[in-house]
């Protein structure tokens, strides 16, 4: 394919995300699965949550998978059986989606902002600093954003230095490691999303809690079916926080044992997009080192000023893009309603969010469509 850019306007769309090319390779075996359960005539927390949960976990390799309704339910419950409590103080990146900090909140906990580093992730000297000057400061929500992975030993370390209390946001990290270490094995839990758009999402909402910890893992187990320890027996005020039987069976038999070829796909990709993407106007966001990413968005940065018409011209060449995200947390309107900390200026946050666009990355772009992409952004002036 030649760097022409010159593709009609009328070609199909580069979408960011293809659900019926999914459906069409998985329609089969989703519908299987939904007969499965319909004939069980057991739809909330039976044999499918089980046995996804045992697939998760034999995946990510950690010993315990709680399914739950939401990543962010994920993260909230995690920071309880955590033991953090109303008013404890959890540090969290400034660019995130916003459930990241909305879970900390809802939990009547202090987010803490500390800056990120110039690929958007935590930025793990000031997390240091912030922990050493503030004792008050142990727990720590870092997001693998992205589908980058932070650095894992340095985690280890903030462990050991201070007590760190630790949540890893997974939520578009499955299956990214830094330096072989898999993400969400250092934390004390590791939150994960099934949203549709994640690497690993159901048809609706979902999401899970890994740990290694038994006792966590109770206690997520019992948090999420209204704080029952046993049936009417409730021991904690709990939530109503379970993932559906149909979602369980469609991930199990449909979507994660596809998951590695998928990620797979999606790293061909980037590095697709790594070697051809050539304007000096478009930096490509690039990876953190160590990291081994399973790319669930792939970021650049253009110039503020000209992001809109970066947009509008990959609209114009009919590829997709989106932001990731518009605005810092801090930012958003409904931080006025919250008490929180921020550490430092957050200026990095910031100036990514302003400059950020994601391309296309989805696993069932044909290499027409990635040539498309690829030419969109080299023939952008
Ligand atoms: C980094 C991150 N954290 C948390 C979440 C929340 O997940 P959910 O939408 O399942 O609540 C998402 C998904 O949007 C996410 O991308």
């Amino acid at each position: 394919m030649a760097n022409s850019g010159a593709y009609s306007t009328a070609a199909a769309p580069v979408k960011l995300n293809d659900f019926e090319r999914q459906w069409a390779e998985t329609g089969g075996a989703v519908l299987d699965a939904v007969r499965e359960v319909g004939e069980s005539g057991w739809y909330i927390l039976g044999r499918q949550v089980s046995a996804f949960e045992a697939g998760l976990s034999e995946f990510w390799g950690l010993p315990h998978a709680v399914g739950v309704a939401s990543g962010l339910d994920a993260i909230e419950i995690g920071l309880r059986v955590c033991g953090c409590k109303p008013g404890d103080k959890v540090i969290v990146p400034p660019v995130s989606a916003f459930a990241t900090v909305l879970a900390v909140i809802r939990l009547g906990a202090v987010p803490v902002f500390v800056d990120c580093d110039s690929y958007g992730l935590a930025d793990l000297d000031l997390v240091e600093k912030a922990m050493e000057a503030d004792p008050a400061i142990r727990y720590f929500v870092p997001v693998h954003l992205y589908g980058h992975c932070l650095d894992m030993a340095r985690m280890e370390r903030l462990k050991a230095r201070f007590g760190a209390v630790i949540v890893e946001d997974c939520a578009q990290s499955i299956g990214a490691r830094h330096n072989g270490i898999t993400c969400g094995t250092v934390g004390d839990c590791a939150a994960t999303s099934f949203y549709p758009t994640k690497n690993l999402g159901a048809l609706g909402d979902g999401g899970a809690l890994l740990t290694r910890s038994p006792e966590h893992a109770a206690a997520a187990r019992c948090l999420r079916d209204y704080g029952q320890a046993s049936k009417y027996r409730h021991e904690q005020l709990g939530y109503n926080s379970r993932l559906d039987e149909l979602h369980a069976a469609v991930m199990l038999r449909a979507f994660l044992p596809r998951l590695s070829e998928w990620t797979s796909a999606r790293r061909t990709i980037a590095a697709e997009y790594l070697q051809g993407i050539r304007n000096p106007l478009i930096q490509p966001l690039g990876i953190p080192a160590g990291s081994d990413s399973c790319w669930h968005l792939f970021p650049v940065r253009v110039d503020p000023a000209r992001k809109r018409e970066f947009m509008d011209h990959l609209k114009g060449q009919s590829v997709g893009s989106a932001e990731h995200y518009p605005s810092a947390m801090l930012d958003q309107p409904a931080m006025s309603q919250a008490r929180y900390e921020v550490w430092g200026d957050c200026g990095r946050a910031r100036e990514l969010c302003a400059s950020e666009v994601s391309l296309p990355i989805h696993p069932y772009l044909t290499s027409e469509e990635r040539a498309r992409v690829v030419d969109a952004c080299n023939s952008w002036k």
